[in-house]
């Protein structure tokens, strides 16, 4: 048990979000580095859709086959042991990024100086927040002429509904950029582009009045950064380690991860201050990491590429207990037995067999199709994780089957894509017809290829007049007859068997809302 607990203190599992080009992708592999996972810049491939691509599609393949290397990136550090798990940046997969997301410990937000908080940065804090995730914000590209550090704070705080501390103030930014004075350790790191910094870039500074100060960074900027530091000791709270745990507070640092410049502080502080593993809630009740069984969940499955094997990789976050490889575990909704004779673990891009992994561990799990998102694993107790709905899809397309010959292959090939995430599929309870729900709209093309290329299916789409799905339930039967019998038409049943509204429009939704206030509409799966 006490190394069960040693295993778990050295955990930190973590997100890095941002809106498309804040440097996501820049700071990961500059943390690798950092981590020794990787010995050369480039080595970690951006997984956004590059601009200008010939087909957003195309690009998604592109993305995929690289996204299984870049889905983990697991290195050792100061005897700690650090998950990066990746995430999406194309806004038509927030979907998955969300269930990523249920998979961490806490987060980096990566916001960029010149642009502030953008619209998905908004969108994915605001998961995080309801979930209290703790968080911590990077401010990049201060080589950069950006907005003011207050007004980008304030901005912050004001957008994304977040109580912030600055733990690093920079001085200057652009051409007068000329390093971040780290008020958490109290030292002053001087700016060289290119991430040449050597260790007499870092002067200790415990009092910010030290003439060296003006002799280092000239006497307009060293009295400004005198000015800025007094202001906001008297504006932000001090930093808290717990107000930080319990997602109260958000540490701000300020860098340049191109120029591999407040990176390693980051770093340093984030392995100190980051949460272990979490406590994970069920429908059961909550498991806490350092339970002598093992249990964990599934948050993402990853399909292979080569059409010729059709295995996939489910993803699988360790919650508590030891995994143990060829052992056998409960698989929960199947009610069945299942041993894992080939586990990976991600050490940055190599993959290798574990023997046994820890709470805040992910494995990788070869699957012939076993999972689907949201599966438990345990050692008997039946236990169902909350946490990983799926969203209610607000596009939708009737699914014709181009292909007769080929009904098995597409009722496959739908069933094991529906399984992955990709998105929802619903059948009409009058007419049995098949509908496809996204949250996105690239998602259809992706089905279309992929049903195409690894099942030999051929689908069309046909416009259906749909504007949201929402998930229903009832205790009155009664009632549940009456609105039934008046909107049969608007039924459908999702893969699971569920109980399904389709809303031609947001005015038809609030009718039926109104008209039948005992039935319950649920915007996610669970409630
Ligand atoms: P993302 O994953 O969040 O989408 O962003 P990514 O790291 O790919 O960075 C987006 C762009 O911003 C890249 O330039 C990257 O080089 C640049 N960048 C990242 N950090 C910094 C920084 O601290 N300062 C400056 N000035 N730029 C930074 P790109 O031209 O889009 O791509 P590339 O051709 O350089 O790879």
């Amino acid at each position: 048990m006490a190394e069960l607990q040693e295993e778990i203190n050295k955990r930190r599992t973590f997100g890095i979000v941002s809106h498309p080009d804040a440097g996501k992708t820049t700071l990961t592999e500059k943390l690798l580095l950092f981590g020794g996972a990787i010995q050369e810049a480039g080595a970690v491939k951006s997984n956004k859709i590059k601009k200008g691509a010939t087909s957003d599609f195309m690009e998604i393949e592109r993305q995929r086959g690289i996204s299984v290397a870049t889905s983990v990136m697991a290195f050792d550090y100061r005897n700690r042991k650090v998950n990066i798990l990746d995430t999406p940046g194309h806004k038509d997969f927030a979907e998955d990024t969300f269930r990523t997301l249920t998979a961490v410990d806490s987060v980096i937000v990566v916001i960029d100086v010149a642009k502030g908080v953008e619209a998905q940065t908004e969108k994915l804090v605001e998961v995080c927040r309801m979930r209290k995730t703790p968080i911590i914000v990077f401010i990049n590209k201060m080589d950069r002429e950006g907005k003011d550090g207050i007004d980008l704070l304030d901005e912050i705080e004001e957008k994304l509904g977040l109580k912030v501390t600055p733990l690093s103030w920079p001085a200057g930014m652009g051409q007068r950029f000329k390093g971040v004075y780290n008020i958490y350790k109290e030292e002053l790191l001087l700016f060289s582009p290119h991430g040449k910094q050597v260790q007499d870039d870092i002067l200790k500074i415990s009092d910010l009045s030290d003439p060296i100060l003006d002799e280092k960074l000239g006497p307009a900027l060293a009295k400004e950064l005198r000015e800025e530091t007094e202001m906001m000791t008297g504006v932000y709270p001090k930093f808290n380690r717990e107000d930080y745990l319990n997602g109260d507070v958000s540490p701000v640092f300020f860098g340049s991860a191109i120029n591999n410049f407040g990176v390693k502080e980051l770093l340093d502080c984030f392995v100190e201050i980051a949460p272990t593993p979490l406590p994970r809630i069920t429908e059961e009740r909550e498991v806490l990491p350092n339970e002598k069984n093992f249990s964990g969940f599934i948050f993402k499955i990853h399909a292979n590429m080569d059409p010729k094997h059709r295995d996939r990789i489910a993803f699988l976050r360790i919650c508590s207990g030891t995994f143990k490889r060829n052992t056998n575990y409960l698989h929960i909704r199947k009610e069945k037995k299942i041993k894992f004779s080939n586990p990976t673990a991600f050490m940055a891009s190599k993959k290798s067999i574990v023997e046994e992994a820890f709470p805040g561990d992910i494995v990788g799990l070869y699957d012939s199709g076993n999972f689907k998102i949201g599966d438990s694993l345990t050692e008997g107790e039946k236990l169902h994780f909350k946490g990983i709905p799926s969203f209610s899809p607000e596009q939708f397309r009737f699914v014709n089957n181009m292909d007769p010959m080929k009904s098995k292959q597409l009722e496959k090939g739908l069933d094991q894509l529906m399984d992955e995430g990709v998105a929802q599929m619903f059948k009409t309870e009058t007419t049995g017809r098949i509908i496809i729900g996204t949250v996105g709209a690239l998602q259809f093309d992706v089905i279309q290829y992929r049903l195409q290329h690894e099942y030999g299916a051929s689908v069309a789409y046909e416009p259906v007049g749909l504007n949201k799905a929402c998930w229903v339930t009832y205790d009155d039967v009664e009632a549940y007859k009456d609105f039934r019998k008046k909107r049969m038409r608007d039924l459908a049943k999702d893969k699971d068997g569920n109980l399904v509204f389709l809303a031609e429009s947001s005015w038809s939704l609030k009718m039926a809302q109104e008209n039948h206030p005992e039935i319950e509409f649920h915007f996610t799966s669970e409630g």
